[in-house]
């Protein structure tokens, strides 16, 4: 009966594999990415109904607590945080990914010293990594969270001989780690001491990073807690951690590479340069006179436009105008025009950020396409709207050499025949560099927050 029910379970736990490994390639569609999330979230439910059949748990008395504690907290969180606040959450979940690995390496080294068996390097190396892994990935989602909830400042904290510090607290971290992986029996002062330098590592190495790198950041933290999920999966034998540990880890590893690609910048540039501090370069000095525009008047143009590219940025999220946006779209579709939906890769301030917006209004997926797709015929597009987008459709990428963004692909709206420009102000973006585009002969300015200014284009092609 035992037997059976092991291997049951070893059974429920390849099939949640399996599922995890499909559900995360349909991720990579927005036509299927739905599909995807419920896929793994069906694969999840197995591993975890396969865990708690498991005969290695003795009591369900602390799981139900946890469960009614965690899904309350969950629920409620999921339903108050505003979608612009995503980002950080996501940096407090790979934290507590990251304390509960740590947790799961504690406990089962504490047990088996209690135990008082020996101790093999097969299960001390994993105990090891678990909370090394586990005690940087939670300390510097922490402080992630604190620099994009704004409760520490965004800005780069740069310090004399930073990254000597950390050089040494490493160094220290692998003496007193061998230390415990050799003799994990009689090193229990160094495994403490291992906790506490791995949690100041992960501050250490987040406060340099500037607050536009936090979402890079997040990405490299959440693989982190992936690879610290998989020891923890190695520690108590458990394969489908194991297995979803390494999907975290090689996924957020992935994703921060293309992130990075994106912003034509290197990992070593974003985790060490300071971005954005105080005295790093901001670039040639922009300068010239905008062309505003009334949305009365910029009816006139979109009413005779036979191809619109929209291009949202960070500022339709702010201005949750999505939907606004959509009911625009579908007007201008059946007033006759092709309409696309551009997305750069670091639209926003998370990955997907603009896909997830679109898909919430119901964009049909097919209008979305991708910077490298649209850019080669961009001069065919009459009128190119840009939503609270800046630094991912800023000229001086391309023009100035000495910007710092210089370099980075954007989506080129300033070759379209006319481009609007939608939001509040002159103001730079979130690089904090001034943009030409404004200034652009080509260019009107529709000043206001974009709900309001889609909403009054949506009213100017009803009232016609
Ligand atoms: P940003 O360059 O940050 O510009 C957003 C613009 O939105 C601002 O200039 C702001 O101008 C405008 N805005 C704010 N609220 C608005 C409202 N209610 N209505 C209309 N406009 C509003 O945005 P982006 O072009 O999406 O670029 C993203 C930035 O984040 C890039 O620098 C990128 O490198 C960085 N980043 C992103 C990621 C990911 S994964 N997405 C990762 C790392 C870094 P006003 O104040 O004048 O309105």
């Amino acid at each position: 009966m035992r037997e059976s029910l092991t291997q049951i379970v070893y059974l429920s736990y390849i099939l949640a594999s399996v599922l995890f490994i499909f559900g995360l390639k349909m991720l990579s569609s927005p036509s299927t990415a739905r599909k995807g999330n419920m896929v793994s979230a069906v694969g999840m439910l197995i591993a975890v109904l396969a865990t708690l059949v498991h005969q290695d748990i003795i009591g369900y008395q602390f799981i139900i607590a946890g469960l009614l504690i965690g899904t309350a907290i969950g629920a409620i969180a999921a339903s108050k945080v505003p979608m612009t606040s995503m980002p950080e959450f996501v940096a407090l979940f790979n934290g507590f990914g990251g304390i509960a690995s740590l947790l799961v390496g504690w406990a089962e080294y504490q047990r088996i010293l209690t135990a008082g068996v020996d101790i093999p390097i097969a299960t001390s190396l994993p105990i090891f990594l678990a909370i090394l892994i586990g005690g940087v990935t939670f300390t510097g989602s922490l402080v992630a969270y604190g620099k994009l909830s704004e409760r520490i400042s965004g800005k780069p904290v740069l310090f004399g001989a930073q990254q000597v510090v950390n050089a040494v607290i490493m160094a220290l971290v692998l003496v007193l780690g061998l230390m415990f992986v050799f003799r994990p029996e009689t090193n229990y002062g160094s495994f403490i001491v291992v906790i506490i330098l791995s949690g100041i590592l992960g501050i250490l190495a987040t406060i340099p990073i500037g607050g536009a790198d936090m979402p890079v950041v997040i990405s490299l933290l959440n693989s982190y807690s992936g690879l610290a999920a998989c020891a923890a999966g190695f520690v108590i034998t458990n394969t489908v951690l194991i297995v979803s540990g390494s999907l975290v880890g090689a996924s957020g590893i992935i994703l921060t590479k293309i992130m990075c690609k994106a912003m034509n910048r290197s990992l070593t540039n974003v985790l060490f340069s300071g971005f954005g501090s105080v005295g790093s370069a901001k670039g040639a000095d922009v300068q010239g006179e905008a062309n505003p525009i009334t949305p009365d008047d910029a009816y006139y143009v979109l009413e005779s436009a036979s191809s619109v590219l929209f291009v949202p940025g960070y500022g339709m999220a702010v201005a949750q105008a999505q939907h606004v946006v959509r009911e625009l779209g579908e007007i201008l579709e059946k007033n006759g025009a092709e309409v696309r939906f551009a997305i750069h890769p670091v639209a926003g301030r998370m990955p997907g950020h603009m896909n997830v917006l679109l898909a919430e209004a119901n964009v049909p997926y097919e209008q979305l396409v991708e910077m490298d797709e649209v850019n080669p015929s961009i001069e065919t597009v009459d009128v190119a709207i840009v939503i609270g987008a800046n630094d991912v459709v800023n000229p001086a990428a391309r023009e100035d050499e000495s910007s710092p963004i210089y370099g980075m692909p954007i989506i080129n709206v300033d070759h379209a025949r006319t481009v609007f420009v939608l939001k509040r102000s002159l103001a730079s973006g979130f690089a904090g560099v001034d943009n030409p585009l404004f200034f652009k002969p080509n260019t009107r300015m529709l000043f206001g927050d974009a709900k309001a200014s889609i909403q009054a284009l949506v009213t100017e092609f009803k009232e016609s």
